[in-house]
Protein backbone atom coordinates (compact mmCIF):
# COMPACT_ATOMS: atom_id res chain seq x y z
CA UNK A 1 0.00 0.00 0.00
CA UNK A 2 0.90 3.16 -0.85
CA UNK A 3 0.88 6.61 1.52
CA UNK A 4 -2.23 7.96 -0.44
CA UNK A 5 -5.30 8.36 1.62
CA UNK A 6 -7.52 5.23 1.41
CA UNK A 7 -10.63 6.27 -1.22
CA UNK A 8 -13.65 5.97 0.43
CA UNK A 9 -17.57 6.13 0.14
CA UNK A 10 -20.84 5.65 2.55
CA UNK A 11 -24.14 3.97 1.76
CA UNK A 12 -26.83 5.20 4.01
CA UNK A 13 -26.51 8.79 5.04
CA UNK A 14 -28.97 8.12 8.18
CA UNK A 15 -28.73 8.71 12.00
CA UNK A 16 -25.01 6.55 12.29
CA UNK A 17 -23.85 8.00 8.90
CA UNK A 18 -22.73 11.05 11.17
CA UNK A 19 -20.37 8.93 13.02
CA UNK A 20 -18.62 7.18 10.21
CA UNK A 21 -17.79 10.48 9.14
CA UNK A 22 -16.33 11.55 12.53
CA UNK A 23 -14.17 8.69 12.02
CA UNK A 24 -12.66 9.43 8.83
CA UNK A 25 -12.15 12.64 10.48
CA UNK A 26 -10.37 11.32 13.22
CA UNK A 27 -8.10 9.22 10.63
CA UNK A 28 -6.50 12.83 9.76
CA UNK A 29 -5.93 12.06 6.51
CA UNK A 30 -5.12 8.36 6.15
CA UNK A 31 -9.32 7.99 4.66
CA UNK A 32 -10.49 10.40 1.62
CA UNK A 33 -14.26 10.18 1.61
CA UNK A 34 -15.44 11.23 -2.01
CA UNK A 35 -19.12 10.16 -2.31
CA UNK A 36 -22.04 9.08 -0.04
CA UNK A 37 -25.03 7.26 -1.83
CA UNK A 38 -28.61 6.88 -0.14
CA UNK A 39 -32.16 5.76 -1.54
CA UNK A 40 -33.48 9.08 -0.34
CA UNK A 41 -32.10 11.13 -3.02
CA UNK A 42 -33.16 14.57 -0.09
CA UNK A 43 -31.24 12.83 2.73
CA UNK A 44 -28.76 12.07 0.62
CA UNK A 45 -27.51 15.43 -1.14
CA UNK A 46 -28.86 17.57 2.26
CA UNK A 47 -25.84 15.36 4.07
CA UNK A 48 -23.13 15.50 1.54
CA UNK A 49 -23.71 19.33 1.54
CA UNK A 50 -23.53 19.41 5.16
CA UNK A 51 -20.55 17.21 5.70
CA UNK A 52 -18.73 18.72 2.92
CA UNK A 53 -18.04 15.56 1.09
CA UNK A 54 -18.04 15.94 -2.72
CA UNK A 55 -20.16 13.25 -4.30
CA UNK A 56 -23.68 12.18 -3.44
CA UNK A 57 -25.18 9.20 -5.35
CA UNK A 58 -29.00 7.56 -5.34
CA UNK A 59 -27.93 4.45 -7.13
CA UNK A 60 -25.48 1.71 -5.91
CA UNK A 61 -23.84 0.34 -8.71
CA UNK A 62 -23.09 3.68 -10.22
CA UNK A 63 -21.05 5.17 -7.25
CA UNK A 64 -18.72 1.79 -6.83
CA UNK A 65 -18.57 2.21 -10.88
CA UNK A 66 -17.18 5.39 -10.47
CA UNK A 67 -15.81 6.26 -7.42
CA UNK A 68 -13.42 2.69 -7.60
CA UNK A 69 -13.64 2.44 -3.90
CA UNK A 70 -10.64 0.96 -1.61
CA UNK A 71 -12.93 0.94 1.51
CA UNK A 72 -16.73 0.40 1.58
CA UNK A 73 -18.65 1.63 4.77
CA UNK A 74 -22.68 0.77 5.08
CA UNK A 75 -24.94 2.21 7.10
CA UNK A 76 -28.12 1.64 6.10
CA UNK A 77 -31.03 -0.60 7.64
CA UNK A 78 -30.04 -4.26 9.02
CA UNK A 79 -32.13 -6.34 6.39
CA UNK A 80 -29.83 -4.57 3.37
CA UNK A 81 -26.14 -5.10 4.79
CA UNK A 82 -24.81 -8.94 3.40
CA UNK A 83 -26.11 -8.23 -0.15
CA UNK A 84 -24.45 -4.39 0.04
CA UNK A 85 -21.48 -5.94 1.51
CA UNK A 86 -21.12 -8.62 -1.10
CA UNK A 87 -21.59 -5.96 -4.24
CA UNK A 88 -18.82 -4.19 -2.52
CA UNK A 89 -16.39 -6.95 -2.45
CA UNK A 90 -17.26 -7.69 -5.89
CA UNK A 91 -16.44 -4.02 -6.92
CA UNK A 92 -13.25 -4.40 -5.01
CA UNK A 93 -13.56 -2.71 -1.82
CA UNK A 94 -12.89 -3.68 1.59
CA UNK A 95 -16.26 -3.18 4.05
CA UNK A 96 -16.58 -1.74 7.10
CA UNK A 97 -20.32 -2.51 7.73
CA UNK A 98 -22.74 -1.12 10.85
CA UNK A 99 -23.90 -4.33 13.22
CA UNK A 100 -26.31 -6.71 12.74
CA UNK A 101 -23.59 -7.84 9.98
CA UNK A 102 -26.15 -9.26 8.32
CA UNK A 103 -29.42 -11.48 8.94
CA UNK A 104 -28.40 -15.24 9.69
CA UNK A 105 -25.51 -18.12 9.35
CA UNK A 106 -26.81 -18.45 5.89
CA UNK A 107 -25.73 -14.85 5.16
CA UNK A 108 -22.01 -15.28 7.21
CA UNK A 109 -21.47 -17.79 4.66
CA UNK A 110 -22.57 -15.67 1.60
CA UNK A 111 -20.33 -12.85 2.74
CA UNK A 112 -17.47 -15.09 3.52
CA UNK A 113 -17.43 -17.41 0.41
CA UNK A 114 -17.35 -13.32 -1.51
CA UNK A 115 -14.35 -12.58 0.80
CA UNK A 116 -12.45 -15.67 -0.39
CA UNK A 117 -13.75 -15.54 -4.16
CA UNK A 118 -12.40 -11.72 -4.26
CA UNK A 119 -9.87 -11.50 -1.80
CA UNK A 120 -11.42 -8.68 0.01
CA UNK A 121 -13.27 -8.62 3.69
CA UNK A 122 -15.94 -7.09 5.54
CA UNK A 123 -16.09 -6.33 9.29
CA UNK A 124 -18.59 -5.45 11.11
CA UNK A 125 -18.88 -2.78 13.62
CA UNK A 126 -18.95 -3.15 17.23
CA UNK A 127 -17.31 -0.20 18.74
CA UNK A 128 -17.32 -1.29 22.15
CA UNK A 129 -14.04 -4.06 21.68
CA UNK A 130 -12.20 -0.83 20.65
CA UNK A 131 -12.09 1.63 23.19
CA UNK A 132 -8.84 1.36 25.97
CA UNK A 133 -10.76 0.04 28.38
CA UNK A 134 -11.92 -2.94 26.26
CA UNK A 135 -8.48 -3.83 24.66
CA UNK A 136 -6.87 -3.07 28.24
CA UNK A 137 -9.38 -5.99 29.90
CA UNK A 138 -8.90 -7.95 27.34
CA UNK A 139 -4.87 -8.46 27.47
CA UNK A 140 -5.43 -9.18 31.16
CA UNK A 141 -7.61 -11.77 30.25
CA UNK A 142 -5.59 -13.50 28.21
CA UNK A 143 -2.31 -13.01 30.37
CA UNK A 144 -4.42 -14.57 32.86
CA UNK A 145 -3.52 -11.44 35.38
CA UNK A 146 -7.03 -11.54 36.91
CA UNK A 147 -7.18 -15.32 37.14
CA UNK A 148 -10.11 -17.53 35.62
CA UNK A 149 -12.95 -15.87 34.96
CA UNK A 150 -16.06 -17.10 36.53
CA UNK A 151 -19.17 -15.03 36.72
CA UNK A 152 -20.62 -12.53 34.21
CA UNK A 153 -23.68 -10.60 34.17
CA UNK A 154 -24.49 -7.59 31.85
CA UNK A 155 -27.72 -5.44 31.64
CA UNK A 156 -28.28 -3.73 28.68
CA UNK A 157 -31.67 -1.84 29.89
CA UNK A 158 -32.53 0.98 27.61
CA UNK A 159 -35.43 3.11 26.30
CA UNK A 160 -37.14 3.27 23.20
CA UNK A 161 -40.61 4.45 22.95
CA UNK A 162 -42.88 3.67 20.38
CA UNK A 163 -42.37 6.59 18.29
CA UNK A 164 -38.75 4.94 17.71
CA UNK A 165 -40.69 2.17 16.02
CA UNK A 166 -42.88 4.19 13.72
CA UNK A 167 -39.63 4.33 11.16
CA UNK A 168 -40.83 1.61 8.35
CA UNK A 169 -37.40 -1.00 8.88
CA UNK A 170 -37.79 -1.24 12.66
CA UNK A 171 -39.70 -3.47 14.62
CA UNK A 172 -39.68 -6.22 12.05
CA UNK A 173 -38.11 -9.44 11.24
CA UNK A 174 -37.48 -9.11 7.71
CA UNK A 175 -35.90 -5.41 7.97
CA UNK A 176 -34.38 -4.74 11.28
CA UNK A 177 -34.03 -8.65 11.48
CA UNK A 178 -34.24 -8.95 15.14
CA UNK A 179 -35.80 -7.07 18.13
CA UNK A 180 -33.58 -5.96 21.86
CA UNK A 181 -31.30 -8.56 20.99
CA UNK A 182 -30.10 -8.29 17.88
CA UNK A 183 -30.11 -4.63 17.50
CA UNK A 184 -29.10 -3.47 20.64
CA UNK A 185 -27.75 -5.84 23.59
CA UNK A 186 -25.81 -6.95 20.22
CA UNK A 187 -23.38 -4.88 21.32
CA UNK A 188 -22.64 -6.18 25.43
CA UNK A 189 -23.04 -9.78 23.90
CA UNK A 190 -20.26 -9.74 21.37
CA UNK A 191 -18.51 -7.72 24.05
CA UNK A 192 -18.80 -10.05 26.13
CA UNK A 193 -18.11 -13.00 23.90
CA UNK A 194 -14.94 -11.51 22.49
CA UNK A 195 -14.10 -11.39 26.36
CA UNK A 196 -14.45 -14.57 27.74
CA UNK A 197 -13.90 -16.60 24.09
CA UNK A 198 -15.53 -19.55 23.00
CA UNK A 199 -19.11 -20.24 24.55
CA UNK A 200 -20.53 -23.46 24.31
CA UNK A 201 -24.60 -23.40 25.00
CA UNK A 202 -27.79 -20.87 25.78
CA UNK A 203 -30.71 -21.04 27.58
CA UNK A 204 -32.59 -17.75 26.77
CA UNK A 205 -36.34 -16.24 27.31
CA UNK A 206 -37.46 -13.83 24.95
CA UNK A 207 -40.84 -11.72 24.81
CA UNK A 208 -42.43 -8.83 23.56
CA UNK A 209 -43.72 -6.73 26.29
CA UNK A 210 -45.09 -3.65 25.99
CA UNK A 211 -43.65 -2.56 22.33
CA UNK A 212 -46.33 -2.52 19.03
CA UNK A 213 -43.76 -4.97 16.87
CA UNK A 214 -42.94 -8.09 15.66
CA UNK A 215 -39.60 -8.95 17.23
CA UNK A 216 -38.80 -8.59 20.62
CA UNK A 217 -38.73 -5.74 23.55
CA UNK A 218 -37.18 -8.49 26.13
CA UNK A 219 -33.86 -11.17 26.05
CA UNK A 220 -32.01 -12.97 28.87
CA UNK A 221 -29.79 -15.62 28.20
CA UNK A 222 -27.63 -17.74 30.40
CA UNK A 223 -24.39 -18.88 28.39
CA UNK A 224 -21.74 -21.37 29.62
CA UNK A 225 -18.45 -20.99 28.53
CA UNK A 226 -15.58 -23.50 27.32
CA UNK A 227 -13.52 -22.34 30.17
CA UNK A 228 -16.18 -22.91 32.55
CA UNK A 229 -17.49 -19.35 33.08
CA UNK A 230 -21.22 -18.52 33.10
CA UNK A 231 -23.28 -15.43 31.96
CA UNK A 232 -26.38 -14.01 32.22
CA UNK A 233 -27.05 -11.31 29.06
CA UNK A 234 -30.37 -9.35 29.63
CA UNK A 235 -31.90 -6.78 26.85
CA UNK A 236 -34.13 -4.77 27.13
CA UNK A 237 -35.61 -1.36 25.10
CA UNK A 238 -38.46 -0.84 28.22
CA UNK A 239 -36.73 0.39 30.85
CA UNK A 240 -36.86 4.08 31.67
CA UNK A 241 -33.60 4.50 33.74
CA UNK A 242 -31.26 3.39 31.00
CA UNK A 243 -27.78 1.79 31.84
CA UNK A 244 -25.44 -0.76 30.20
CA UNK A 245 -23.44 -2.30 32.84
CA UNK A 246 -21.43 -5.04 32.77
CA UNK A 247 -19.51 -6.98 35.84
CA UNK A 248 -17.07 -9.61 35.27
CA UNK A 249 -16.34 -11.80 38.63
CA UNK A 250 -12.32 -13.52 38.00
CA UNK A 251 -11.03 -15.53 40.81
CA UNK A 252 -8.47 -12.60 41.72
CA UNK A 253 -10.93 -9.00 40.96
CA UNK A 254 -14.49 -8.17 40.28
CA UNK A 255 -14.40 -5.51 37.00
CA UNK A 256 -17.46 -3.36 36.62
CA UNK A 257 -18.29 -1.56 33.41
CA UNK A 258 -20.85 1.16 33.87
CA UNK A 259 -22.10 3.17 30.81
CA UNK A 260 -25.18 4.25 27.85
CA UNK A 261 -23.17 3.61 24.29
CA UNK A 262 -20.10 4.29 24.64
CA UNK A 263 -17.65 4.30 27.42
CA UNK A 264 -14.61 5.77 28.59
CA UNK A 265 -11.88 4.91 31.45
CA UNK A 266 -13.35 6.64 33.97
CA UNK A 267 -16.39 3.83 33.56
CA UNK A 268 -14.43 1.00 35.10
CA UNK A 269 -14.26 -0.05 38.27
CA UNK A 270 -11.70 -3.00 39.24
CA UNK A 271 -11.90 -4.53 43.07
CA UNK A 272 -10.25 -7.30 45.11
CA UNK A 273 -11.89 -8.89 47.82
CA UNK A 274 -12.00 -7.02 51.41
CA UNK A 275 -8.25 -8.14 52.92
CA UNK A 276 -7.06 -9.75 49.89
CA UNK A 277 -3.38 -9.85 50.41
CA UNK A 278 -2.79 -8.77 47.06
CA UNK A 279 -5.19 -5.80 47.18
CA UNK A 280 -2.31 -3.14 46.16
CA UNK A 281 -2.44 -4.28 42.90
CA UNK A 282 -5.76 -3.82 41.94
CA UNK A 283 -4.20 -0.21 41.40
CA UNK A 284 -1.92 -1.04 38.78
CA UNK A 285 -4.68 -3.54 36.65
CA UNK A 286 -6.68 -0.65 36.75
CA UNK A 287 -4.57 1.96 35.36
CA UNK A 288 -5.71 1.86 31.91
CA UNK A 289 -2.67 3.27 29.94
CA UNK A 290 -4.70 6.00 27.51
CA UNK A 291 -7.95 7.04 27.21
CA UNK A 292 -9.66 6.09 23.67
CA UNK A 293 -13.49 6.10 23.99
CA UNK A 294 -15.26 3.10 22.43
CA UNK A 295 -15.90 4.83 19.12
CA UNK A 296 -16.52 3.88 15.32
CA UNK A 297 -12.77 5.97 15.45
CA UNK A 298 -10.94 3.56 17.26
CA UNK A 299 -12.74 0.96 15.11
CA UNK A 300 -11.72 2.99 11.89
CA UNK A 301 -8.28 2.71 13.34
CA UNK A 302 -8.01 -0.91 13.69
CA UNK A 303 -9.39 -1.51 10.92
CA UNK A 304 -7.39 0.89 8.95
CA UNK A 305 -4.01 -0.77 10.04
CA UNK A 306 -5.13 -4.06 9.38
CA UNK A 307 -5.86 -2.67 5.56
CA UNK A 308 -2.47 -1.41 5.83
CA UNK A 309 -0.61 -4.56 6.75
CA UNK A 310 -2.87 -6.69 3.58
CA UNK A 311 -4.17 -8.50 6.98
CA UNK A 312 -7.72 -9.59 7.79
CA UNK A 313 -9.44 -6.83 9.42
CA UNK A 314 -10.75 -7.60 13.27
CA UNK A 315 -14.74 -8.55 13.53
CA UNK A 316 -14.27 -10.30 10.28
CA UNK A 317 -15.11 -14.09 9.05
CA UNK A 318 -14.24 -16.40 12.63
CA UNK A 319 -13.82 -13.23 14.48
CA UNK A 320 -17.29 -12.00 14.23
CA UNK A 321 -19.00 -15.68 12.86
CA UNK A 322 -19.48 -16.58 16.78
CA UNK A 323 -21.85 -14.06 17.31
CA UNK A 324 -24.08 -14.40 14.68
CA UNK A 325 -24.42 -17.88 15.84
CA UNK A 326 -24.88 -17.48 19.47
CA UNK A 327 -27.87 -15.18 18.09
CA UNK A 328 -29.08 -17.33 16.12
CA UNK A 329 -28.57 -19.47 19.00
CA UNK A 330 -30.27 -17.37 21.79
CA UNK A 331 -33.40 -16.62 19.30
CA UNK A 332 -33.57 -21.08 19.21
CA UNK A 333 -33.73 -21.20 22.64
CA UNK A 334 -36.20 -18.36 23.30
CA UNK A 335 -38.57 -20.06 20.40
CA UNK A 336 -38.57 -23.49 21.06
CA UNK A 337 -37.67 -23.36 24.80
CA UNK A 338 -34.55 -25.65 24.79
CA UNK A 339 -31.20 -25.20 25.52
CA UNK A 340 -29.02 -24.62 22.01
CA UNK A 341 -25.47 -26.00 21.96
CA UNK A 342 -22.36 -24.76 19.86
CA UNK A 343 -22.61 -25.98 16.53
CA UNK A 344 -26.25 -27.39 16.89
CA UNK A 345 -27.78 -24.91 14.14
CA UNK A 346 -27.00 -26.67 10.46
CA UNK A 347 -27.95 -25.39 7.50
CA UNK A 348 -31.26 -27.81 7.46
CA UNK A 349 -32.48 -25.79 10.47
CA UNK A 350 -34.69 -22.72 10.18
CA UNK A 351 -32.79 -20.89 12.58
CA UNK A 352 -29.59 -21.32 10.18
CA UNK A 353 -31.81 -18.71 7.78
CA UNK A 354 -33.28 -16.21 9.62
CA UNK A 355 -33.59 -15.36 13.43
CA UNK A 356 -37.23 -15.93 13.56
CA UNK A 357 -36.78 -19.55 12.22
CA UNK A 358 -40.17 -20.60 10.83
CA UNK A 359 -41.34 -16.94 11.63
CA UNK A 360 -44.56 -18.02 13.18
CA UNK A 361 -44.69 -15.41 15.76
CA UNK A 362 -45.78 -18.59 18.13
CA UNK A 363 -43.15 -17.94 20.58
CA UNK A 364 -44.76 -14.49 21.51
CA UNK A 365 -48.29 -16.43 23.26
CA UNK A 366 -47.82 -16.91 26.69
N1 LIG B 1 -22.83 1.04 15.90
C1 LIG B 1 -23.78 1.71 16.55
O1 LIG B 1 -23.63 2.12 17.70
C2 LIG B 1 -25.08 1.99 15.86
C3 LIG B 1 -25.95 2.95 16.37
C4 LIG B 1 -27.14 3.21 15.66
C5 LIG B 1 -27.45 2.48 14.51
N2 LIG B 1 -26.58 1.52 14.09
C6 LIG B 1 -26.90 0.71 12.90
O2 LIG B 1 -26.73 1.52 11.74
C7 LIG B 1 -27.66 1.13 10.74
C8 LIG B 1 -28.46 2.34 10.30
O3 LIG B 1 -29.14 2.86 11.42
P1 LIG B 1 -29.65 4.38 11.42
O4 LIG B 1 -30.14 4.61 12.80
O5 LIG B 1 -28.61 5.26 10.87
O6 LIG B 1 -30.89 4.28 10.42
P2 LIG B 1 -31.61 5.45 9.61
O7 LIG B 1 -32.96 4.93 9.26
O8 LIG B 1 -31.48 6.73 10.35
O9 LIG B 1 -30.70 5.58 8.29
C9 LIG B 1 -30.63 4.58 7.32
C10 LIG B 1 -30.45 5.25 5.96
O10 LIG B 1 -30.22 4.22 4.98
C11 LIG B 1 -30.97 4.58 3.81
N3 LIG B 1 -31.19 3.36 3.02
C12 LIG B 1 -32.11 2.38 3.20
N4 LIG B 1 -31.92 1.37 2.32
C13 LIG B 1 -30.86 1.73 1.56
C14 LIG B 1 -30.17 1.12 0.49
N5 LIG B 1 -30.53 -0.09 0.03
N6 LIG B 1 -29.12 1.77 -0.06
C15 LIG B 1 -28.75 2.99 0.40
N7 LIG B 1 -29.36 3.63 1.41
C16 LIG B 1 -30.39 3.00 1.98
C17 LIG B 1 -32.21 5.25 4.31
O11 LIG B 1 -32.82 6.06 3.31
C18 LIG B 1 -31.66 6.06 5.50
O12 LIG B 1 -31.27 7.35 5.11
C19 LIG B 1 -28.51 0.01 11.36
O13 LIG B 1 -28.00 -1.23 10.99
C20 LIG B 1 -28.34 0.21 12.86
O14 LIG B 1 -28.46 -0.98 13.60
C21 LIG B 1 -25.42 1.28 14.72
Amino acid sequence: MTNQPIRAVLIGTGGIARSHVAAVRAAEGQVALTAAMDIDAGRAHAFTETQGIARTYTDVDAMLAEEKPQLVMIATPPGTHAELAVRSMEAGAWVLCEKPLCASLAEMDRIEEAERRTGNYTSSVFQWRFGSGGQHLKRLIDQGTLGKPLVCNSLVTWYRTPEYYAVPWRGKWATELGGCSMGHGIHAMDFVLWLLGEWQEVRAMIGTLDRDIEVEDVSMASVRFANGAMANLTNAVLCPREVSYMRFDFQKATVELTHLYSYRNGDWRYSAPVGAAYGDEVARWAAIPEDVPSSHAAQLAAFLAAMQRGERPPVSGPDVRGTIEFLASLYKSGMEGKPVKRGEITPGDPFYHQMCGPCDQAWQKP
